[in-house]
């Protein structure tokens, strides 16, 4: 056989040799299932988080810690307490805050009925979604069977108060009663009188509807509005004021998830409620969150900071309106979303980053120029306050902040490494928020980090923690070094030592084997020689050098590394 030929019999075999491995491969995975059925007597169904939801693991969850606690030190420094509102409230609180036409409410929030007595709510989609009860008698009296059901319910579960007993409820309660008593005398077998049974089907339906079932909740997409109404319900106007408050946690919202963008993400915020609305108070806010992100070893931050004015005709009402009247001029060259938001709220045709508006954008009417003399001294002011504290920022006359709440100040900070999704924090002041839910006037301001995005841009910048290995392992051979090895870790573990305890006993080999893969420093051997020697063995993993000590010595030892 040639060289030639040699070489192409072997490519060959290597090639059937591959194509056997595969086909192997692919025989096993189809067995796969049948003996995991055969084994339990069912598939088991494999579980995963919900999209946009993740598990923060260690050793990542190291440096989210160091992030929170860098943050309980700092906004301590500037006089912040922490408070840690509840994860659901009201959608209403929600709705009333941020505002019906933002995308976080309109387009979501995760809300749910608290259903005041179980199965209302699904009793109600039954009545309301029965494809056509009046197609033959057994549909028409099941039908009528659960009409009455839901009657029953909504009648006991108010005079229990566990259904609200508003209004709304009374008015269903005495329109479902006299719909279905007309829908019992009807009769399926004329035309006319199917007819009649339909349109009472249908005012049965529409009552249902609106029958208020329960409480309407909703899992907080942001603090802002939790805060707000806490300072009210605590009475927080009497405490000196300003009230400042931080507070960290989980926030949700419905969106596509993307790097940097989930479902259920954390944020870091603080809110200065009360007091005046003096500039200081912007500044040193701004200062607070600059010295944090500085704390953290966050690179690249930009803060660009920008004045929204307030709602008044000589001010951003009247912007918003000339706005309006110029959006309306080039309506056909913008976007479905921007011709939207002309109508409900032309403000945020600015955030928008589709490509082709961009040329359109810059020749737009800039709200700098038409803010009233009080907001125009307060920004002047921020700024100049800004300078003497030595903090960097960038004007962004586009800088609208997509929530209905903000006036005057409005400042946002973007990070390195977060690729589009790039804004590690936002915020600004919102004068008028406490008085829209129910409270006295009262002033206030505030920002919300995204604190996955910090990690995120921590990490991009080359931050991860390593991995926490332990300092000691301890390798314990027989039931005698058993009970000392309980001690030792023991008294490792309040000195602060992080020590590695095996469950069962390992072979010498095992253990140490064990130790390093955990990436421990030292390995406290203790067997029946040990034991009886009142000698301890120490082995440094590094350079496998071994001493014998005295627990004490021991212990005085690892202290002085
Ligand atoms: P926000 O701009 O909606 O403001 O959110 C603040 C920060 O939270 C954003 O800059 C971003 O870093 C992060 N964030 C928002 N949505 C997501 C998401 N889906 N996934 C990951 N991170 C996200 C507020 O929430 C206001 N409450 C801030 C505030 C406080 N204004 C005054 N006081």
């Amino acid at each position: 056989m040639s060289d030639r030929d040699q070489e192409k019999a072997a490519k060959r075999a290597q090639w059937e040799e591959i194509n056997r491995a595969k086909a192997a491969a692919k025989q096993k995975e189809q067995n796969a299932p049948e003996k995991a059925e055969s084994r339990s007597g069912a598939a088991h169904k494999q579980f995963q988080a919900i999209r946009g939801t993740r598990d923060l693991l260690p050793p990542d969850t190291a440096l989210w810690n160091r992030v929170e606690q860098t943050a309980h030190e700092i906004f301590g420094t500037y006089g912040f307490g922490e408070i840690r509102p509840p994860i659901f409230e009201q959608t209403e609180l929600f709705a009333r805050s941020i505002g019906l036409e933002t995308d976080v409410v309109s387009k979501e929030m995760f809300s749910f009925v608290d259903q005041g007595v179980p199965g209302m709510v699904r009793l109600m989609y039954m009545i309301t979604e029965w494809p056509d009860p009046t197609s033959d008698a057994e549909q028409f009296s099941a039908y009528l069977r659960c009409v009455s059901d839901f009657i029953v319910g909504l009648e006991k579960g108010m005079e229990r108060e566990e259904l609200p007993r508003s209004p709304a409820n009374r008015q269903a309660l005495e329109d479902l009663r006299r719909h279905l008593d007309a829908l019992t005398q009807t009769s399926l077998k004329h035309d006319q009188s199917k007819r009649l049974a339909l349109d009472c089907v249908q005012a049965i339906c529409l009552a249902a509807r609106l029958v208020e079932l329960g409480d309407y909740l909703t899992l907080r997409p942001e603090a802002t509005a939790s805060v707000c109404r806490a300072y009210i319900e605590h009475n927080m106007q009497q405490l000196p004021q300003p009230v400042k408050l931080y507070y960290m946690g989980a926030m949700f919202r419905r969106e596509r998830p993307q790097k940097g963008r989930h479902r259920q993400f954390y944020q870091i915020g603080a809110e200065i409620l009360g007091g005046p609305d003096a500039p200081a108070i912007d500044a040193e806010l701004i200062e607070m969150l600059m010295t944090f992100f500085d704390k953290c070893g966050l690179q690249g931050t930009e803060l660009s900071i920008n004045s929204i004015g307030h709602a008044a005709d000589n001010c951003r009402r009247g912007y918003v309106a000339k706005l309006r009247e110029e959006l309306l001029k080039v309506k056909d060259k913008l976007g479905a979303d921007s011709q939207r938001r002309i109508e409900t709220n032309p403000l945020r045709v600015l955030d928008s980053k589709l490509e082709q508006e961009q040329p359109i954008i810059v020749t737009l009417p800039r709200i700098a120029d038409h803010l009233c003399d009080d907001c125009k001294a307060h920004y002047a002011a921020v700024k100049h306050d800004l300078d003497l504290r030595g903090v960097a920022y960038h004007e962004n006359w586009r800088l609208v902040r997509g929530l209905d709440y903000y006036m005057r100040t409005t400042f946002e900070i973007t990070a390195r490494g977060l690729g589009s999704q790039n804004a590690v924090c936002g915020g600004g002041r919102y004068d008028g928020l406490v008085e829209l839910l129910g409270g006295p006037p009262t002033k206030g301001i505030g920002f919300a980090i995204g604190e996955d995005r910090l990690i995120l841009s921590l990490q991009e910048g080359g931050q991860a923690l390593a991995a926490q290995g332990r300092d000691v392992f301890i390798a314990w051979m027989g039931q005698n070094a058993y009970a000392t090895a309980i001690r030792a870790a023991k008294t490792l573990r309040n000195a602060g030592f992080r020590v590695e305890l095996p469950a069962t006993e390992l072979k010498f080999g095992k253990a140490l084997e064990r130790a390093s893969k955990l990436g421990s420093r030292f390995a406290l051997i203790l067997g029946d020689n040990e034991i009886q020697g009142g000698e301890w063995t120490l082995k440094n993993l590094a350079n496998a050098e071994q001493q014998k000590l005295t627990e004490q010595a021991l212990l005085e030892y690892l202290l002085k590394l």
